[in-house]
């Protein structure tokens, strides 16, 4: 499984992954993007066929905030 999570202290609101990725990504009300399915905590796997998706999105963010692991996140270290 693939867990992913955006880094919002390094996220610049470009608006990338929501276009590759809209069931997975949307954004804050500053623009920020978040990982829809589990408010961005990391924790609930991305659906399987939804992983290219996640994949393009990931490797087309400018500046790298999009986080992918076949973990969960402890995502306090990111959030907030
Ligand atoms: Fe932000 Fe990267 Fe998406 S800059 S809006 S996480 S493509």
């Amino acid at each position: 499984p693939k867990y992913t999570i955006v880094d919002k202290d390094t996220c610049i609101a470009c608006g990338a992954c929501g276009a590759a990725a809209p069931d997975i990504f949307d954004y804050d009300e500053a623009g920020y993007s978040e990982v829809v399915i589990d408010k961005n905590k990391g924790t609930i796997p991305v659906l399987e066929d939804l992983e290219d998706d996640l994949i393009d999105a990931r490797d087309g963010c400018p500046t790298e905030s999009i986080k992918v692991s076949d973990e969960p996140f402890l995502s306090k270290i990111l959030n907030n």
